[in-house]
């Protein structure tokens, strides 16, 4: 259709109104960054498998990219007293993120500066008076100053406190935003709210520091980093993955693409869509959400005339929650209710605004092998106006073959993250066979794939 068109690579839309227009047939105002519009033509050249595969790619990123970008360590509730520390490790390197006697939050490379030993182990957390090396008891304090050195007589060259102190641990840059602890092991780099770009301007309003974790799981997934994330980036595959291709199933999606390290898509819940054989009345809009919430839902509600499925399927989702956890959240818009609202921050977060989808996720390379990755899954819940909420979860683990339906916490999200893990093997395989050397995206709605090799190929070609 668009090849007939005339337009130019890039121009064309699906049929129907845009995202933007959908959401303002809705009855309350949708909140004003939903009716943004950012997309720019970035090429359509192949982008090659190797990029996913090659040992030598990853070393790259390794060397030149992870070491060199702002990236989510922690959140804040993970560091919420002094003495309590998190450890982050991206491919071979390891930080410490601690909340300090002063309360503020540091953090150090996870590495003792007598011999190198780690001293905490990968992911661990916990909280402690000080860093004491298991190797041999060089003791750090929670500011990352060496304050005891046993058998100092056998090191004169090693000054033990002072402005001129030679072993203090090594300092890795902090940031906060949005309640998350972000760290940089870049002591050059550019300060986060730099890298962050439209994110607070877009994502402030939606207050994520006041969201605590109700659900964490980290699944080892059998696919390359990139490709993970890819896998969540585009609504394209909806309708094949997740809804054994019928036909009302395609949602309306916006892409957009922000300097430098911003992109997002957000598409709608309940919505006719023109693609859909045949526009169904309000009413069949209804029936067709209702019948994905299973039977034990009752009756499906009826929409009355004037109203829409969408309006009538928020306010129904508002009460739910509000119940559940005792707030008023009639406030929200439908579109923020309902929608999927997916921001992402280059290189490896996803965070979820929306009230019925309040999802955070983190992509983790395995150090040693390209085909497969970490995905840090949480589910995020606005904190109740007046009681504290609960400490925050320790991650289930999935390995590979593990289904996400045995995190309780994740309801009826668990069989679609299952299906979508279900075709990343496949591609890993895929990528190896394939004769064509590269995957051929979509101008629009894989726009979001293509930034993310744009940033990271300015990062492993040197010129970020
Ligand atoms: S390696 Fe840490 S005290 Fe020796
Ligand atoms: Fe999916």
């Amino acid at each position: 259709m668009s090849r007939a068109s005339g337009l130019a690579p890039g121009e064309a839309r699906a049929p129907g109104p845009t995202y933007q227009e959908a959401i303002l047939l809705d009855s309350s105002k949708p909140p004003e960054p939903f009716l943004d519009y950012s997309y720019a033509f970035m090429g359509d050249e192949d982008i090659p498998y190797s990029n996913y595969t090659s040992k030598d790619f990853a070393e790259a990123e390794f060397s030149r990219m992870w070491p060199k970008v702002w990236q989510v360590a922690c959140r804040e509730e993970h560091v919420a007293e002094a003495g309590d520390y998190h450890v982050y490790d991206i491919g071979h390197l390891s930080a410490i993120v601690v909340r300090t006697g002063s309360g503020e939050i540091k953090a150090f490379r996870n590495a003792c500066m007598h011999r190198g030993t780690a001293l905490k182990p990968s992911q661990s957390e916990g909280n402690c008076q000080n860093f004491r090396c298991p190797f041999h008891a060089w003791i750090y304090n929670l500011d990352g100053e060496l304050v005891d050195l046993p058998e100092s007589w056998d090191f004169p060259h090693v000054k033990v406190g002072g402005a001129d102190a030679t072993h203090n641990l090594r300092p890795v840059k902090v940031g906060l935003w949005g309640g998350f602890v972000f760290i940089n092991f870049d002591l050059e780099a550019e300060p986060l709210e730099k890298w962050l770009g439209v994110f607070p301007a877009h994502l402030d309003r939606f207050r994520i520091q006041d969201r605590y974790i109700e659900t964490a799981v980290t699944k080892r997934l059998p696919v390359n980093w990139k490709a993970a994330e890819e896998a969540f980036m585009e609504a394209y595959h909806v309708k094949e993955t997740h809804a054994g291709g019928r036909d009302y199933s395609e949602p309306i999606t916006t892409y957009d693409v922000y300097p430098d390290n911003v992109n997002r898509f957000i598409h709608t819940t309940g919505a006719a869509n023109p693609r859909m054989p045949r526009q169904p009345t309000q009413q069949e809009l209804m029936e067709q959400i209702w019948g994905r919430r299973g039977s034990a839902e009752g009756p499906c509600p009826v929409v009355a005339e004037g109203e829409t499925a969408r309006d009538v399927y928020a306010r129904i989702i508002q009460k739910q929650l509000g119940e559940q956890y005792d707030q008023d959240f009639s406030r929200y818009s439908t579109a923020q209710t309902l929608d999927s609202i997916e921001y992402f921050l280059f290189p490896n977060l996803f965070v979820f605004p929306g009230l019925s989808l309040p999802m955070v996720y983190r992509f983790r390379p395995d150090p040693d092998n390209p085909d497969f990755s970490f995905f840090d899954l949480f589910i995020l819940r606005p904190k109740h106006p007046q009681f504290p909420p609960p400490p925050p979860p320790e991650p289930l683990f999935l390995d590979v073959e593990d289904s996400y339906t045995k995190s309780e916490g994740l309801g009826f999200l668990g069989p679609i993250y299952d299906q979508d893990t279900n075709n990343m093997a496949a591609q890993t395989r895929g990528f190896k066979t394939c004769a064509r050397g590269g995957q051929t995206l979509g101008n629009y709605q894989e726009i979001r794939t293509r930034h993310v090799h744009k940033r990271v190929n300015d990062y492993v070609k040197g010129n970020p």
